[in-house]
């Protein structure tokens, strides 16, 4: 008995999103091919699958809401309608990055600019605009009929990138200023104004105008942006508000951790109305299953419905563990259907990789201060905790541990999307901690 994706698709009860994407491969499974199935072996050198931050995983299941949505967002903004910008949230792991970059994919279908940042604590976000404003313009400057209105708004630009307060002062040698890569003479004037709000909405504003004689939109991404610098993010809400109001074809679309919402709507109490916010998660049994069996079954290759079982049971749905597991197993599987015993001969291997890779690194990343708070929030249980929790399992003041709990806000390790309460931003951390020696 083997598992395929048409039996997955009637089981999920939605078969047609699962048999519009995957019509090309339906078409040809028939019978004769089950059986072929059942005999290939598994080749190492064609094993599909992606763990890694951002890896495009090589089947983008259960994300089908999402990409409608978006689709949505640039049709409307496309037309000029009144539209909020998207903002994804979510844990480590669950495919922020890569939706990110889908997203960017279906802009770039229809002949849109595009840039993208990783936002960092601590960096204001002013050079990665202007440079990912640069790229996303460069796209459209072929389209458009008058090339010096392309070079008004690049010297624009240019003179934006190089308005920062770190420019200022350098501002007496200007041969030192930064050199933001734009070939033409910096326009005075204009998004120079040295204040990140003003010069930002000038900006877009302009940058919205190129788009428009085009026929066409812009549309920036924003990966991690709960590290943008509270008075840039304040900044860059302002100008979206202000661009959101004359309707210009620009958008800025982020991904970012669960608390993204709490940390704008503390910049700005109108983002909640700027933004609409996708929170995605682990994928459900059938989208995981579909993530597994639609590259597998592409290379000639298939699960058993007890491997999927176990399969489920090993990565709890969150993607990384999916594609994580998937490798190591197909590796292992000698030859089609993959068995649970399969699964369970690669599952010490999977483990150590998340271990290190995932898992590891990130808790290298902190302090022993740090380590400890983690582990008594570990000690907890899975659920968010109170910080009091948390204090008194140290037996600490909680003012005291202040610095440790900011620390791993910082560091991207845990989150606060809710006053006085934390919670892992990495799923299974708690599960990782209790299990590792003290
Ligand atoms: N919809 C999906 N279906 C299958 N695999 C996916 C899906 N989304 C992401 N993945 C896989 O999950 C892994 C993590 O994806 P990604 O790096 O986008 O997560 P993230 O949310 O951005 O994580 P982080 O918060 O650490 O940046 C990658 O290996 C990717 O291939
Ligand atoms: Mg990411």
């Amino acid at each position: 008995m083997v598992a395929t994706l048409e039996g997955t698709a009637s089981r999920c009860g939605d078969r047609r999103v699962a048999a519009t994407r995957h019509s090309a491969f339906y078409g040809n499974l028939r019978p004769q091919l089950y059986r072929l199935i059942e005999s290939e072996t598994v080749d190492p050198v064609r094993n599909p699958y992606a763990p890694g931050a951002g890896q495009r995983p090589p089947e983008l299941a259960g994300r089908d809401r999402e990409l409608r949505q978006f689709e949505v967002v640039l049709e409307r903004v496309a037309r000029g309608r009144p539209e909020r910008s998207m903002i994804i949230t979510g844990l480590r792991g669950v495919g922020k990055t890569v939706l990110l970059n889908s997203f960017r994919s279906m802009a770039i279908q229809r002949l849109w600019g595009t840039g993208k940042i990783e936002a960092r604590p601590e960096q204001s976000i002013r050079r990665p605009i202007a440079s990912a404003l640069h790229m996303a313009v460069r796209e459209l400057a072929p389209r458009h009929r008058a090339p010096d209105r392309i070079e008004r708004f690049l010297g624009v630009l240019k003179s934006f990138a190089q308005s920062g307060p770190e420019d200022e002062a350098k501002g007496r040698a200007r041969a030192h200023r930064w050199q933001p890569g734009i070939d033409v003479p910096a326009t005075r004037g204009r998004a120079d104004s040295g204040d990140l709000e003003i010069d930002l909405t000038e900006l877009f504003v302009d940058a919205a105008e190129v788009a428009t004689d085009v026929g066409a939109g812009i549309a920036l991404f924003v990966d991690e942006m709960q590290d943008i610098p509270a008075d840039d993010v304040s900044a860059l809400c302002a100008a979206c508000h202000e661009l959101s109001q004359s309707g210009g074809p620009l958008i800025v679309v982020g991904a970012g951790l669960p608390h993204l919402p709490a940390v704008l709507s503390a910049s700005k109490s109108y983002s909640e109305r700027l933004f609409r916010y996708a929170r995605i998660d682990r994928l459900d049994r059938e989208s995981a299953d579909i993530a597994l069996l639609a590259p597998a079954e592409r290379e000639g290759v298939t699960f058993t419905p007890e491997a999927l079982d176990a399969l489920y049971g090993a990565a709890d749905g969150y993607p990384y563990f999916v594609q994580a597991y998937a490798k190591v197993v197909w590796d292992v599987a000698p030859d089609s259907p993959i068995t649970a015993d399969d699964i369970r001969v690669a599952a010490p291997e999977a483990e150590n990789e998340l271990a290190v890779g995932f898992f590891g690194s990130r808790y290298e990343r902190a302090t022993p201060a740090e380590r400890d708070y983690m582990r008594a929030m570990a000690a907890l249980g899975d659920d968010p905790v109170p910080t009091s929790a948390v204090a008194e399992e140290l037996g600490r003041k909680p003012s005291s541990l202040s610095p440790a709990r900011d620390g791993l806000i910082k560091k991207g390790l845990i989150y606060s999307a809710e006053r006085g309460v934390v919670a892992f931003t990495v799923p299974h951390f708690g599960r990782f901690l209790r299990a590792q020696p003290v």
